[in-house]
């Protein structure tokens, strides 16, 4: 596992080589202003290009950070980097491969970990999602990512946060990387009818009051159609199957962060709550579609009426209303 901590020096040396844009910066000023010698800033470097950050040694010279836009390596130290004006997300953890990310977060928490860590993986060998269903996590194509709250929210609230993570994410898809992004209740995102983020949040408290949630996102980026098999095939997608571009991975996940943090903190005030949700009605392609909706084995058909101040959604089957709080909904026709 290899953990940034923005006090530390390799962050320090980062910082410094970034501001620079890719100019170099000479040894001396590194070696004084880090407070180290030579040989230990030497370390340093050799630290950050094991964690994939390209920076080119120019003998007599110094040290260059170069294509740090086009990084693709989960490197922790350039996300805490892009992470550095984020109030509530800034810390990472990298592993580069683990059962689920959700997981490391359980166990941080466990030990008092405090709000705002995040995690990433390079690959999950159990990455989970809904209703116990398997996440696809194959290794260096995709953001597998969770983050670690301590919201002030009554349990019931919670799905709040997911609501908030669903947001966040279309948006950044939608109008950052011009994927045609919907997002289906409670935070599915589609394109094009097929799977691009999952969002996950577990938390855990007593009936009056939350310890923590983790809020789990995996976003297909850079996988290839033929990445797909089995009945992916029909029902995923990627960025890049959308677009045809390739993204790098952690300026992804700093958008999303920067724009997750925004909206989870309109969950401190009541009227923020209110805020929330009416973006989140306005953003919800489920509203107003007849749909499908499994619960427990049972199936409902009828059209999505209203999203309560929970979260819950409202749905108006053989002329009842029925509120589920989580259920698996499909898009049947959009009702005029
Ligand atoms: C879903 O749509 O079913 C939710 C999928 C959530 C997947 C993410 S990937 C990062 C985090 N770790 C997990 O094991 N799951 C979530």
């Amino acid at each position: 596992m290899s953990f940034s901590d923005k006090s530390n020096s390799r962050f320090k040396l980062f910082s410094l080589l970034a501001e620079a844009g890719s100019s170099v910066v000479s040894s001396s000023a590194l070696t004084e202003k880090l407070g180290m010698s030579r040989q230990a800033v030497f370390k340093l470097v050799g630290a950050l290009r094991e964690e994939g950050l390209d920076i080119e040694s120019i003998p007599q010279k110094g040290y260059a950070l170069k294509n740090m836009d086009k990084t693709d390596a989960l490197s922790p130290t350039l996300i805490d980097y892009l992470l550095r004006d984020n109030e509530m997300f800034s810390k990472c953890v990298y592993i580069a491969e683990i059962d689920s990310t959700q997981q490391i977060l359980k166990k941080l928490a466990a030990q008092d970990a405090p709000e705002g860590i995040v995690a990433t993986a390079g690959r999950q060998t159990h990455g989970r999602g809904r209703r116990g269903r398997l996440w696809l996590s194959p290794y260096g194509k995709n953001l597998y990512f969770s983050a670690l709250l301590r919201p002030k929210l009554a349990p019931g609230d919670v799905q709040l946060l997911n609501l908030a993570a669903g947001i966040a994410v279309r948006s950044v898809l939608k109008e950052l990387h011009g994927v045609a992004a919907e997002m289906k209740w409670p935070n599915d995102i589609l394109a094009n009818g097929r799977k691009i983020c999952g969002i996950l949040s577990e938390a855990a408290g007593e009936p009056d009051r939350v310890y923590y949630a983790i809020t789990g996102i995996g976003v297909n980026v850079n996988l290839r159609r033929e990445d797909l098999s089995g009945e992916t095939v029909e029902t995923a997608t990627s960025i890049l199957i959308e677009t045809g571009k390739t993204t790098p991975r952690p300026f992804l996940l700093a958008q999303i962060y920067s724009r997750f943090s925004a909206l989870a903190s309109l969950l401190r005030e009541e009227e923020g709550k209110v805020k929330l949700l009416t973006l989140y009605r306005e953003n919800c392609a489920t509203l107003g579609r007849e749909v499908r909706v499994t619960d427990d084995n049972r199936v409902f058909v009828g059209t999505a009426k209203g999203i309560t101040e929970q979260g819950a959604l409202i749905v108006n089957a053989d002329g009842r209303d029925k509120i589920f709080a989580a259920a698996d909904v499909h898009h049947l026709r959009q009702i005029d």
